[in-house]
This record gives structure tokens, C-alpha cells and sequence, in this order.
């Protein structure tokens, strides 16, 4: 099967002085995820190193450089799915875990059950070889100027770069038809102590069914769960051709980015939401969607060309 490859940097009100990283960012990640794809890895192994590169780069809500929650700490939350079990490792306000991605692939491959929390998590993480850093390594100076503007002012989008919703994801298939979808987050800014929002919840932040494909979202948490985004996606995308679909404007499409439409037309029909999504059909066809003015994004084309945008 020929291996396919999507990303995300987060879909939001991406401020022209970051765009250039943040599609750097993505570029960065498509070429580490595709270094393990071409090579004949696995999609599990592509995707965390996809999800690592975006996770340690401040330009994005994730791991290093996260918004701070209301008491001026990074709290974290991600989750990995795999595609043939549906099977999920997820873990949520993790404090000391530098990279996310890799609890929540502790728990996929080595946990009894999907979703650890808090210190459970970071003990269970440590115990099966992730290392924990110190909860200030993963402060920002950008955030931490931020949350101090908003203590002694008020909570606002302008501290944040505009930057109300971030979060970033991955999708891979391999060579061996295996898919995996993955999400990481540091959620909300200024968001109470212990608020958990879509990214590491099954079928709300990712999904993953081998019979239809796989799926990343991002934006307003509390909306996303609502309409169970990553879910609905994914059942959107079942029956859809990858060939070309046609649109009501008579325009090709493919089947992958109907599906993805759809899912951000029924967050905004039916909660006014903003966010956005990635996914591949379970052919490997890529698709993606928003209803932000941006979202940092990319894949790699059939040919082999890397695509990247904050469009
Ligand atoms: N979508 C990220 C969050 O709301 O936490």
C-alpha cells in the first residue's frame, strides 16, 4: 500500500508573523513522519515522530511552549489511535511529561486501559520508559509573558497572538496498510486547573477506524465534543470514494475532503464552533477543512511533494 502522511499545527487566527513557522513547523514534522514512512516504518513510529517535532516547537499549543491554564501552569492532554484495534492510549493534564505524544503511545501499546490522568498518568509514563521533565521546562517565554499580561489585566485572545485554540495532529498509513491517528494539546489558555477539551477523548480530538480512516481535529474544544468531530468524520468518510466526488458548484472534489467539510459544516450548524480537521480515507486520501481564518497544515502528495500551508 502506498503510504500517505497528514499534519496539523492547529487551526486558528494565525498571525502573519507566525505563519512562516508555523508551515515550517509542519514541514519539519512531514519530513521526520515521512523519514519513517519511506523507510518501511511503521505508522505508529511515523506519527509520534511527526507529533514530537510539532510538540517541542513553541509556535504551538503542545508540549513545549503550551498555553499556561489559570493557575500558570502547562497542562497537557494527547491521545493515539490505532486504526486495525481501535484501540486508544489517551492521557490528560499531564504536568512534567515533555513529550505527550509518547504517554499516550505508552498507554496505546502497554496499558490495560485507554486513558490515564494526572499524576496516574505521569506515573504510569515514567514507569514504562517516557521521561518527565520539570513543569517549568515546558513554559514558554511567550506564553509566560502572556498569562502574566492576563493575570494582571484580563484573560484576552490579543495576549495570546490571537492564539485562542491551537493543538496539533498527525495521520499516517503505511506500507503495511496499518493507520494510526494521533492529537496532542496544551488546550485553552488561561483554562481552569484540570479542564480537559476534545484532543485526548476517543472519537471528539481523533479517531481512527481501518475501514473508513483516520482523523486529528483542533479549535474550540468544548464544540468539538459536542458534535463528536473526529467520530463523525470518520462516519462521513464511510461509503466515500477517494476518486473524485462532485460538488454542488459541479468542481471536483475527493471524497476525503467532503468528508472533512462536512464535519466542520456540523460544528458550525450545530454549535457555532470554530475549529478545523485533518484525516486520510483508508486509502491513504488526504483531506482537511476548517472554519478559522487559518490552519496550519500538511501532507505529502501521491508524487511525493511535501504541501504545506497556513491557508
Ligand atoms: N482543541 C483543544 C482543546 O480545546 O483543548
Amino acid at each position: 500500500m502506498r503510504p500517505s502522511l497528514i499534519v496539523h499545527g492547529g487551526a486558528w487566527d494565525i498571525p502573519d508573523e507566525a505563519a512562516e513557522a508555523c508551515t515550517a513547523g509542519c514541514q519539519r514534522a512531514l519530513v521526520a513522519g515521512w523519514a519513517v514512512l519511506a523507510g518501511g516504518g511503521t505508522a505508529l513510529d511515523a506519527i509520534e515522530a511527526a507529533i514530537v517535532v510539532l510538540e517541542d516547537d513553541p509556535v504551538f499549543d503542545a508540549g513545549y511552549g503550551s498555553h499556561l491554564n489559570l493557575d500558570g501552569r502547562v497542562e497537557c492532554d494527547a491521545i493515539v489511535m490505532d486504526g486495525a484495534t481501535l484501540r486508544a492510549g489517551a492521557a490528560a493534564t499531564l504536568h512534567r511529561v515533555k513529550n505527550p505524544i509518547r504517554a499516550a503511545r505508552a498507554i496505546l501499546e502497554k496499558c490495560p486501559h485507554m486513558m490515564l490522568v494526572a499524576e496516574g498518568a505521569e506515573r504510569f509514563a515514567q514507569e514504562n520508559g517516557v521521561a518527565l521533565c520539570k513543569a517549568e521546562e515546558l513554559v514558554s517565554e511567550a506564553e509566560w509573558d502572556a498569562w502574566m499580561k492576563c493575570k494582571k489585566d484580563a484573560h484576552a485572545a490579543e495576549h495570546h497572538r490571537g492564539h485562542e485554540q491551537g493543538t496539533v495532529g498527525a495521520v499516517a498509513l503505511d506500507y503495511e496498510g496499518r493507520l494510526f491517528a494521533a492529537t496532542s494539546t496544551g488546550g485553552t489558555c488561561c483554562k481552569l486547573p484540570g479542564r480537559v477539551g476534545d484532543s485526548p477523548l476517543i472519537g471528539c480530538g481523533c479517531y481512527a477506524d481501518a475501514e473508513a480512516g483516520g482523523v486529528s481535529c483542533t479549535g474550540y474544544g468544548e464544540a468539538i465534543m459536542k458534535v463528536v468531530m473526529a467520530k463523525s468524520a470518520t462516519d462521513y468518510l464511510r461509503g466515500q470514494d477517494s476518486a473524485a466526488a462532485h460538488t454542488e458548484d459541479g468542481r471536483g472534489s475527493s471524497g476525503a475532503m467532503l468528508a472533512a467539510k462536512r464535519a466542520v459544516d456540523l460544528l458550525a450548524a450545530r454549535t457555532a464552533g470554530t475549529g478545523g480537521l485533518i484525516l486520510l480515507d483508508r486509502n491513504g486520501e488526504p483531506g482537511f477543512a476548517f472554519n478559522t481564518p487559518r490552519m496550519a497544515y500538511g501532507y505529502v502528495e501521491a508524487g511525493g511533494t511535501f504541501i504545506t500551508s497556513v491557508g
